[in-house]
């Protein structure tokens, strides 16, 4: 599926659908990672930011991820299968832990720390989702994460979550801001969405079906 003919990315994000989202697996670090069948998105971001419900949003299903209100819920790195039709575009999406979570004893602080380390450096992405809480400043993490994807030049969309927190203004703030902190380029998705209000799961889905044809084409060309 990696090798796929580059096709056109001019679909437009109302006919995009979900033709498949399944849960594939959990790992609990980077060796237990299954092989790589598709091209793989990471989703990324501190934890509670909206991760995993991110994925049930735009996969319109309530619990295919498994969120909580208490940060740290997810601790394993998980796989979902998605197919995006028209184009029967398939990418694995994977749920990450969250990062920045102090709440918890050492060791299992830098155990985690390590899992996401590892995954992040040696899995091959096609992509990353970033997300950025949008009431917030990005924290030194955040700009971390951000440093590391520039640095790597994978594709990034950078979501900002929680925009029923805000007003439209607050939230066009927000974006400038963040847009500046993390020194995003013009050509950069930068998105917003409110899984409560059940906005932006379009324009991601777009983002993503046009980050995995590029992907495809970009593999191609080098192979
Ligand atoms: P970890 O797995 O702990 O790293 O967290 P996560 O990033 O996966 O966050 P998760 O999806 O579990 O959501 C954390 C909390 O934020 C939950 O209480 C969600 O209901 C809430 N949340 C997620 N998205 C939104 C949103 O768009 N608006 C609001 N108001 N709350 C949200
Ligand atoms: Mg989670």
């Amino acid at each position: 599926m990696l090798d796929d003919a580059p096709r056109s990315s001019s679909t437009s994000a109302d006919s995009i659908r979900i033709a498949t989202a399944e849960f594939v697996v959990s790992a609990p670090n980077l060796k237990a990672c299954p092989p790589l069948t598709y091209p793989e998105v990471a989703i990324a971001g501190r934890s509670n930011v909206g991760k995993s419900s991110l994925i049930n949003h735009i996969c319109n299903r309530r619990h295919l991820a498994k969120t909580s209100n208490t940060p740290g819920k997810t601790r394993l790195i998980n796989f979902f299968h998605l197919a995006l039709d028209p184009d029967s575009v398939h990418l694995h999406l994977v749920d990450l832990p969250g990062y920045g979570y102090a709440k918890i004893d050492k060791a299992s602080q830098q155990q985690w720390a390590r899992t996401l380390q590892e995954f992040l450096e040696w899995r091959p992405l096609a992509a990353i989702i970033h997300l950025i809480d949008c009431r917030h400043e990005p924290t030194a993490l955040d700009k971390q994460m951000r440093e590391w994807i520039a640095h790597q030049k994978i594709p990034s969309i950078t979501i900002l979550t929680k925009a029923d927190k805000l007003s439209s203004s607050q939230l066009a703030q927000s974006r400038s801001r963040i847009v500046h902190s993390l020194h995003l380029q013009k050509e950069e998705p930068c998105l917003a969405t409110s899984t409560l209000k059940k906005t932006g799961a379009r324009e991601i889905l777009q983002a993503l079906h046009d980050v995995i044809l590029g992907a495809s084409s970009e593999t191609l060309r080098k192979s």
